[in-house]
């Protein structure tokens, strides 16, 4: 017997009764709780099996492998929805293919004052402004030492929020710290991502200027990594601007993709709602804000730089077609939160689920072989 049905009764259940309570709540308690109660599930192997046979697709159409690393799915969790590394152990069985934990710091950071975390519903979109809440490097891998994940888990690393750092080699040593002790932590995790694009941190300290970028990766590859790493790259620049950090990244070998992007910074964006947006008098934009533009840099990215090094799409992808059309517009990977939050915590699955159709209904027999054939 299917048992799709059973994911797309959990979306019936979540977007029009779940969601609605949820809603209602403060979402930075909301997520907290939400994530604590996540936890708690990823430690019960009953749980874990009732799960899996449910969500997980096991289809080999979507099974892909890059960088020495292979994913059962193409789609993963992005950065910011687990800064406390709770969802290794349950995301899998709930069929995503990865998992990035972060962004952490060398230090940690209490977070910027509230609110950190806003909704716009009608925007579909959330407003963040975190700014690297975490608990540091050291203090959230701690627990994972030894131990082992059933699929790629990714560190997101970024420099550490605070005004003490104003100088672009103070900045790059934070960073490196970081790095140090994820590299010195003893958990096996798969790749690194670098959050060279974070709108909200204190400091003036930026790697868009080529020559600031060029002198952060020099540094970060005298620590001879071996884990790949990806970069989180800005949705909010211009091409040329974006040409011209690619133009530097291509020559680092270590770094063997980009992710586009980040949040949207323009408050103005046709796709928020300017009535929710004035609730909000600071943070960045997720979800449907961040899509066009995410879409569009996929493509320039694959077009011009696609021999050379993979892309990763992220932003906005509230369903299959969303993450489909990003793959044929280049993205190797995809990576979501909003989604998430706006559809339910079943919707890796029913993206699983639906994934499989578009690629036969277009004639490919494997997902890479989908991968930038939109340009
Ligand atoms: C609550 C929240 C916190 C985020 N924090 C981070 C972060 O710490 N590091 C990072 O690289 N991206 C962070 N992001 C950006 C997301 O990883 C992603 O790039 C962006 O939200 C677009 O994807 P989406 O539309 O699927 O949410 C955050 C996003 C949200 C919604």
């Amino acid at each position: 017997m299917s048992i799709k049905p059973l994911v797309s009764f959990s979306g019936v259940v979540y977007r029009n009764a779940i969601k609605k309570v949820l809603f209602k709540f403060d979402p930075e308690d909301v997520h907290v709780r939400m994530m604590r109660a996540a936890e708690f599930m990823g430690k019960l192997s009953i749980v874990k099996q009732a799960f899996r046979p449910v969500f997980c697709s096991n289809n080999p159409i979507l099974s892909s492998e890059y960088f020495g690393i292979r994913f059962r799915s193409p789609i993963g969790l992005a950065a910011g929805f687990d800064y406390e590394a709770k969802l290794p152990h349950i995301l899998p069985d709930l069929g995503f293919g990865f998992g990035t934990v972060g962004t952490l710091t060398n230090l940690p950071y209490e977070g910027n004052t509230k609110p950190r975390l806003g909704r716009l519903p009608g925007s579909k979109s959330l407003m963040v402004n975190k700014g690297f809440k975490n608990l540091g490097v050291e203090a959230t891998l701690k627990k994972y030492k030894g131990k082992k994940f059933s699929y790629p888990v990714g560190v997101s690393i970024g420099k550490t929020n605070t005004e003490a750092i104003v100088e672009q080699r103070e900045a790059v040593r934070d960073i490196l710290e970081a790095f140090q002790k994820a590299e010195s932590s003893g958990v096996p995790f798969a790749y690194y991502e670098l959050n060279i694009s974070c709108p909200n941190l204190k400091g003036n300290v930026e790697f868009y200027e080529p020559a600031h970028l060029d002198e952060l990766l020099r540094s970060v590859a005298t620590l001879g990594i071996q884990r790949p790493v990806w970069i989180k790259m800005p949705i909010s620049k211009s091409n040329e601007e974006i040409r011209a950090m690619m133009d530097v990244i291509v020559r680092f070998s270590f770094i063997k993709a980009v992710i586009l992007g980040n949040l949207q910074r323009d408050r103005n964006h046709p796709a928020l709602l300017p009535h929710e947006v004035e609730k909000f008098d600071r943070g960045n934009f997720s979800g449907m804000p961040c899509k066009d533009r995410s879409d569009e840099l996929i493509r320039l990215a694959y077009r011009e730089y696609g021999t050379r090094i993979k892309v990763v799409g992220c932003g906005g992808v509230f369903s299959a077609e969303d993450a489909y059309r990003k793959i044929r517009l280049g993205a190797s990977l995809v990576q979501l939160v909003t989604g998430l939050i706006f559809e339910g915590p079943q919707l890796v699955a029913e993206i699983n689920n639906n994934l499989p159709q578009h690629l036969q209904k277009d004639g490919f027999t494997s997902l890479s072989e989908a991968v930038g054939t939109l340009q």
